[in-house]
């Protein structure tokens, strides 16, 4: 189907042209006064220089072309040379027919579907996750969603940090613990236990310890680093100790992206991309990009237009061990060998945006990829508390996203009982869904980029701009159109008719605005612009709620034209939903 606003501006360039002028004048946008009209048209003052006249003269030109249009039913020509329009009840109707007909709600599958890999998520193992990564997961979830609505392949990896220090100071705090486990005797020969020496319970006090331990001692701490670069060149017992802390903790994980509706087509991870490191290596160093500087192996990556400094790019560190640099490098001919990407987005904190920049440009540099192949950051801010810091527990420790998750959904549940009279074995249930509509909204609905408070009490209030609110509205309609089965009626006769009132004709002009926000939001990699365009909609339809009395509407075609428009309302904020990762209850 066409965008709305492509269709008014096809109308609008017609009249310009039947008026002399140039068709590319008929540019149409949202009213800025809608008090006055719908839409406008600026292109009267736009041609002003070209024609040589008075805009306020070329609209009245143009807009007499539109007295008899089937699109607009006003076109009129203002001080000092704008157009301002009303669209056509009849030509609304007939646009929302033809989205209710459409299973996608008129949104087709792009023409030139690209292979979109995208890296989201990025828990590291054995760390427990925590607030920072939620965002990741959410935003992340909701762009692969987008863009599979769209029609392109997209591939979600979660990119496991399973390579880092990390392991080597699990691994070593292990040994001080347990010294006797068969991992830490050089001489074993046996087979190792299939059983893990640890819970995950165990495994998420041990990683803390080890950290603390090793910012003081600095023994510890360099035979952490020792055992990390053992484990990485392959001795058995610790090998086999990282497969019991992978499984252990990737259980775990999947656990917790499964509360959080989070899902993944890959579950890679760094150490997946050591293989193809020493290769990498040899082809830098042989076409002349790496060099060695005070032993470590860089490759140069600044370029001239730089206004801040870009560090070089570090492959190697002086004594061999590969970097999270190096890990991302290999990674990237990994999926250039295994997907032939046409784009690979990362979405992640924005503080490692350096490090992205560094990457991309090596990559792009030594021909990791070809050069029409994309690589995208997508950075994200932080999430607050309201004091305006990092987001942190009443203790002040960092927050586990099990813990925050159980919050809002104890909150939610208070509200619910409270507010509601739905039975205690439901509530739970209806709990848990509204409780991550709360937590998902409240972060997709601003700016990726932007920092932003995360605060419970907002995010799960019924009313504002939250998920809760979104949520009620469409439990509304559903209950409207359930009581209207109830009493005999199908959701499959009638059809839309022209609006009878303002609150109608508004609801009616949101929902043609679904095709356009869904490019457009795609496109712009950016999901709160679903949300501020959800939020509208359902604000629209509690307007015309409050006004209209439908379910004892006498006329019998006015009502079923209602309950197509409430349905046609209902699939399009599920949809919309549905792209940014959560779905709504039957009751709340
Ligand atoms: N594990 C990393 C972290 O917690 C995030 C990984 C992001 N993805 C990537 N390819 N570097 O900071």
């Amino acid at each position: 189907m066409k965008k709305m606003m492509d269709l008014l501006a096809e109308e609008m360039s017609a009249a310009f042209e039947k008026a002399g002028y140039d068709a590319s004048l008929g540019k149409v946008t949202v009213s800025n006064r809608p008090d006055l009209c719908e839409y406008q048209c600026n292109g009267a003052m736009a041609g002003a220089k070209t024609y040589h006249k008075a805009p306020l003269m070329i609209a009245e030109d143009v807009v007499k072309h539109l007295t008899d249009s089937s699109v607009f039913s006003v076109a009129e020509a203002v001080k000092p040379g704008f157009i301002n329009l009303k669209v056509r009840e009849s030509f609304i109707s007939h646009y929302l027919e033809q989205m209710k007909v459409s299973d996608s709600l008129g949104v087709e599958k792009t023409e030139d579907p690209k292979t979109i890999i995208i890296d989201y998520g990025g828990p590291n193992v054995a760390k427990p996750l925590h607030v920072g990564h939620l965002r990741s997961a959410i935003i992340g979830e909701s762009i692969k969603r987008m863009g599979r609505f769209m029609g392109h392949k997209v591939i979600g990896d979660v990119h496991l940090g399973d390579w880092g220090l990390q392991m080597g100071l699990i691994i070593t705090q292990l040994r001080d613990m347990k010294p006797d486990l068969p991992y830490f005797d050089d001489d074993f020969q046996g087979e190792y236990p299939k059983e893990a020496p640890f819970t995950i319970g165990e495994l998420e006090e041990i990683y803390p310890a080890a950290s603390a331990r090793s910012k003081e001692d600095e023994q510890f701490r360099q035979e952490a680093l020792e055992a990390t670069h053992l484990l990485q060149e392959g001795k058995p017992g610790y090998r086999a100790l990282w497969n019991h802390i992978m499984n252990v903790s990737v259980t775990d994980l999947k656990k917790n992206y499964e509360k959080l509706n989070v899902t993944f087509d890959l579950w890679k991870k760094e150490s997946d991309a050591q293989p193809y490191i020493p290769d990498m290596v040899e082809k830098m160093k042989q076409e002349g990009y790496a060099y060695l500087d005070q032993g470590a192996l860089v490759v140069d990556v600044k370029e001239e237009s730089d206004t801040k400094e870009i560090p070089p790019c570090m492959i190697l560190k002086s004594d061999g061990a590969s970097l999270y640099t190096t890990t991302d490098l290999a990674t990237i001919v990994e999926r250039e060998k295994l997907f032939h990407p046409d784009e690979i987005l990362y979405v992640v904190d924005k503080r490692q945006e350096m490090h992205f920049i560094q990457v991309f440009r090596c990559a792009k540099k030594t021909g990791l990829l070809p050069d029409k192949t994309k690589l995208s950051f997508l950075g994200f801010g932080t999430m607050n508390g309201k004091d305006g810091k990092p987001f942190k527990t009443r203790e002040g420790g960092v927050m586990r996203l099990e813990h925050l998750i159980a919050d809002i959904n104890e909150e939610m549940f208070k509200k619910i009982v409270e507010n509601r009279s739905v039975r205690d074995k439901d509530a739970q249930e209806t709990a848990q869904i509204v409780g991550l509509a709360a937590i998902k909204y409240g972060d997709l609905s601003n700016q990726a980029t932007k920092d932003y408070v995360f605060d419970i009490d907002r995010f799960t209030s019924f009313e504002g701009n939250t998920g809760p609110y979104i949520l009620y509205t469409i439990v509304r309609i559903k209950s409207i159109l359930n009581r209207y089965i109830e009493a005999g009626g199908n959701l499959e006769s009638g059809e839309i008719l022209e609006a009878s009132s303002d609150s109608e004709k508004a609801l009616m002009l949101a929902l043609s605005g679904f095709l356009a926000m869904a490019v457009n939001a795609f496109e712009e990699k950016a999901p709160h612009k679903i949300c501020s365009y959800i939020y509208e909609l359902a604000n629209e339809f509690n307007r015309f709620y409050h006004e209209t009395k439908i379910l004892s509407e006498e006329d019998e075609r006015q009502k079923e034209s209602w309950i197509q428009l409430l349905n046609l309302a209902k699939r399009v904020l599920e949809t919309s939903i549905d792209l940014l990762g959560f779905s709504a209850p039957e009751r709340m």
